[in-house]
Parts: C-alpha cells; sequence; structure tokens
C-alpha cells in the first residue's frame, strides 16, 4: 500500500516555511527549507511491518546545481538522495529511495548537507510491503 505524507501536514516537520507561492504542488503548499544544512523537512511515517520501503519524494529545483541530502532514517542516515535541477520551481520531480522501516511509527529527515539546503518539497510517498499478504490468482 501507497500512503501520502504532505509536508505542510502535522506531524511533518519544516525547517524553513510552508509556502504556496510556486504552482503544482499536491495539498496545501510545500517545504521551502532554510538554505542551508539545518533546513529540513521531517516525516512521520507507519509501516504495517518491519521492512524495505520504497520512498517517492516530491520536489522542485529551480536551480541548476543538484541540492543533495542524507536520509535519516529513525535518527540514522540510511542513504543519500541528489535532487537535480527540475528547470523552475513550479517544475516538479520525484525521486524514489528506498530505506528501512520499523513496524509501526517512524521518523524520516530529509538532511541537507549543502548550503544551498533542500530543493521545495512537495511530499512523500510511502510504499510498504502487505503486513498480512494472501495469495493471489
Ligand atoms: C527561491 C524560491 C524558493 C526556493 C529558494 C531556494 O527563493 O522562490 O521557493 O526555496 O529559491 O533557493 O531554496
Ligand atoms: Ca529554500
Amino acid at each position: 500500500a501507497t500512503t501520502r505524507y504532505e509536508a505542510e501536514t502535522s506531524p511533518a516537520v519544516c525547517a524553513g516555511a510552508i509556502e504556496s507561492n510556486w504552482a503544482g504542488y499536491s495539498g496545501s503548499g510545500f517545504c521551502n527549507g532554510d538554505n542551508g544544512t539545518g533546513g529540513y523537512a521531517q516525516f512521520t511515517v507507519t509501516a504495517p511491518a518491519a521492512g524495505t520501503a520504497t520512498l517517492k519524494v516530491r520536489f522542485a529545483n529551480g536551480t541548476t546545481a543538484a541540492r543533495t541530502a542524507n536520509i535519516v532514517v529513525n535518527g540514522t542516515t540510511a542513504g543519500t538522495a541528489s535532487f537535480e535541477g527540475t528547470g523552475a520551481w513550479n517544475t516538479w520531480a520525484t525521486k524514489t529511495l528506498t530505506v528501512p522501516l520499523r513496524s509501526g511509527s517512524n521518523t524520516v529527515r530529509l538532511a541537507p548537507t549543502t548550503s544551498g539546503g533542500l530543493p521545495n518539497i512537495d511530499y512523500l510517498d510511502v510504499e510498504t510491503g502487505d503486513s498480512n499478504p494472501q495469495p493471489t490468482g
């Protein structure tokens, strides 16, 4: 199952400002993180069982330089991501990542690693395995 977590919706945390001045976002806005390594976006996501989850981060980067981030799951860096320029701040793209989640509640923080900070972050889609898979066919 896939669940969408909007960056502007609590308990998500935007170390920056929730804004809506660039069109094309989902929900009511996006996270414009502070431009610096402190400008994170954090989501609280639920998994039905421990295992690998597929994350899709929707973002816009109107600069020509990629913006990089650590993917910090429950306080531990689980991977990195590079958010390339999308051509304009109102042009959104999706970056797919895989991370380990534990059963129940998890925090997933996009923690920027350069002075540019994050791209603007729209949402996180989380696809988890089924906790009780049933045979089909
Ligand atoms: C511009 C843009 C913001 C973006 C920022 C940035 O100010 O309007 O939406 O977050 O650049 O460089 O991060
Ligand atoms: Ca910003």
